[in-house]
This record gives structure tokens, C-alpha cells and sequence, in this order.
């Protein structure tokens, strides 16, 4: 009986080795596997920081280079310009082909639009030293629609504005207060492109809003666009970020940093129905007669308002 019961149970016992034997080899190797592939997302994600921080590095030098790269590109487009003109009235009592005519306007427009392309460059570019002062984002908020009228009109996109607050003052920079609703709502038109033009509404709101961080003023901006893909949302406001094809990724970093500077927040969420909406916060001066500024809200038209999912924090004060 002894005997019979020996062999089985060392069978067993083998057995048990080998498959744990197997079992440890197959384990290491898949640790082998994810440590490997750690590794390369790892190298991957350094590469790709190394590539942004090349690029930024490129952009900087941009920014100081680009007042003399101005100058310097000024300067031969003028002479281009000039000379043109010249030849124009060279051949002014000479008989003239149509040809000739359509040469020289050809190239006065495309000297004039390089010179444009530069001049934008430079003022996208350079330093910009801000000056604080007691600000009405009202004034700011009516002058910046009639900056995109003409631009909502050309895309056939329907403008659409609240104005819930009749004053709305903030300890803050006029130009880079414009920036902030440009950026945005740019941002808003381009994600409509492909809605079609009957839903194509930009949507802006100016509010007072008191959060726990204090009584501030609310800018709202709203879009039927595409919509913020789960996989952006933690990305939107990184400097260099974009989907576009011509895009340079810096609207939302731009926005991101000046509204923290003045001591504010910015959010983005995709809204019910399509679309995204993007909100700032920025806290409202000290003092400025919020008791009536409210009683005002209350009386203003409140139509319409936003469901939206959790927000994606472009920063916090
Ligand atoms: N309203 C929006 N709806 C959907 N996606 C948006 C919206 N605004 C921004 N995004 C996404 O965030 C990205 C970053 O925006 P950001 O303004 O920083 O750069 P950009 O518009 O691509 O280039 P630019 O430097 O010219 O502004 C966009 O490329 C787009 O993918
Ligand atoms: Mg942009």
C-alpha cells in the first residue's frame, strides 16, 4: 500500500513544482513585459516634454527676436512697395496691357499682406507690461462684440449676449481683459465650423457671481461646436496644446495665466445638447456697490442657463 501511494504523491508533488515553475516563469516575463512597456511610455512622455519645452524654448526666442525680425522684414516690403509704385507711374503715359496692370496690384497686395502677417506676429508675440487699474468688464464686454460682429458674420454665426450686471468693476488690465474674451470666443467660433448654420450660435454673459472666494464678476462663453473630447479635458489649457491644423496652442494658456494673475479662475465643460461652455471668474473690486450691482442681477433677463458636466479647471486662485 505504502509503496503504491509514494510514486503518486511525488508525481504530485512534481507536478506542483512544474506548475509553479511555469507559473513564476510566466509571471516574470510579464513583469519583464510592464516593466518594458513602463519604460517606453516613460521615454515616450520624456521625448515628448523634451519636443515642448524645445518648442517653447523656440517661441521665447520668438518673442524677443521678433521686434528686430520686424523691422528688418519692414524694411525690404517697403522698398518692394515703393518700387512698385514707382514702375506704376513709370509706365503711368505708356501704353499699358491689362496684364502689366494686374502684375503690379498683385504685387502691392501681397507685400501689404505679408507686412500684415509680420505686424501680427510681432504684437502676438512681444511683452505686453500691464497696467492695473479700476476696470469695467462692462465697457470691455460691449467693445469686444463689436469686435466679432463682422467675424460672426463672415462664419454665419448668430451673436447672442446677457448682460446681467449694469456695472461690473474689477482691479484689472484692459488689453489683456480683451484677450481673454477674444481668445475665447474665436475658440468658440472655430469649434462651429462644422455645425451647421442654423445652430451656430456664440453665446456671452457678463454676471456678478459670489463664490466662496468672495464677490467677483462672471464672464460666460458658450458654443454648439464639437465639444471637448474627454481626452483634452485635462490638456485645454497646457501651453502648446492644439487640434488645430494652424493653431499654435496658446489662446487657452494665455487665458489661463492672465486670469490667474488677476486673481481668478477659469473652467471649461462640455454642455447639454452640444457645445462648450467656458467660464471666468474674476473678483470684483473692493468696494464697488455690489448690494445694488446685485439688486440689479435680480431684476435683469436670466434666460438662459447652462447644464453642464463637471468642469475641467484651468486654474484656482
Ligand atoms: N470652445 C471650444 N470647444 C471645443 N474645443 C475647444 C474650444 N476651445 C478650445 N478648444 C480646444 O483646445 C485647444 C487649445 O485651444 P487654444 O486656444 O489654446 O489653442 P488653439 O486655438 O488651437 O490655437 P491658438 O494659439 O491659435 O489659440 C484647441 O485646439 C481645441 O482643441
Ligand atoms: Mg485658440
Amino acid at each position: 500500500m505504502r509503496f503504491a501511494v509514494q510514486p503518486r504523491r511525488q508525481r504530485a508533488a512534481m507536478l506542483l513544482i512544474v506548475v509553479t515553475a511555469v507559473l513564476l516563469q510566466a509571471l516574470t516575463a510579464a513583469a519583464w513585459l510592464w516593466q518594458r512597456r513602463q519604460r517606453q511610455i516613460a521615454e515616450a512622455r520624456i521625448t515628448q516634454q523634451r519636443a515642448e519645452l524645445a518648442r517653447m524654448g523656440r517661441f521665447a526666442l520668438a518673442g524677443e527676436l521678433s521686434a528686430s525680425i520686424a523691422h528688418e522684414v519692414a524694411q525690404p516690403l517697403g522698398a518692394i512697395l515703393s518700387n512698385a509704385d514707382a514702375a506704376g507711374m513709370l509706365l503711368a503715359d505708356r501704353p499699358r496691357t491689362s496684364e502689366l496692370d494686374s502684375i503690379l496690384t498683385d504685387i502691392r497686395r501681397d507685400a501689404l499682406r505679408a507686412n500684415q502677417v509680420v505686424q501680427r506676429l510681432r504684437a502676438l508675440l512681444q511683452k505686453h507690461t500691464p497696467t492695473r487699474g479700476p476696470l469695467d468688464l462692462k465697457a470691455i464686454f460691449d467693445e469686444t462684440l463689436e469686435l466679432l460682429r463682422p467675424e460672426a458674420r463672415r462664419r454665419q454665426i448668430t451673436l447672442e449676449s446677457r448682460l446681467a450686471a449694469t456695472h461690473a468693476l474689477i482691479m484689472g488690465d484692459h488689453v489683456q481683459m480683451q484677450q481673454v474674451l477674444l481668445n475665447l470666443a474665436i475658440n468658440a467660433m472655430d469649434a462651429m465650423e462644422h455645425t451647421p448654420p442654423a445652430r451656430r450660435t456664440l453665446f456671452l454673459r457678463l454676471a456678478l457671481a459670489t463664490k466662496l472666494t468672495g464677490e467677483g464678476c462672471e464672464l460666460t462663453v458658450a458654443d454648439r461646436g464639437h465639444g471637448i473630447p474627454d481626452e483634452a479635458s485635462e490638456r485645454l489649457f497646457d501651453p502648446l496644446y492644439t487640434t488645430k491644423p494652424h493653431g499654435m496652442g496658446l489662446g487657452l494658456a494665455i487665458v489661463r495665466n492672465i486670469v490667474l494673475a488677476h486673481g481668478g479662475f477659469v473652467s471649461a465643460a462640455n454642455r447639454e445638447g452640444g457645445g462648450s461652455v467656458f467660464t471666468v471668474w474674476l473678483p470684483a473690486l473692493p468696494g464697488q456697490s455690489t448690494a445694488r450691482a446685485l439688486r440689479e442681477l435680480e431684476n435683469a433677463e436670466e434666460k438662459t442657463t447652462f447644464k453642464a458636466r463637471p468642469a475641467t479647471q484651468g486654474g484656482h486662485p
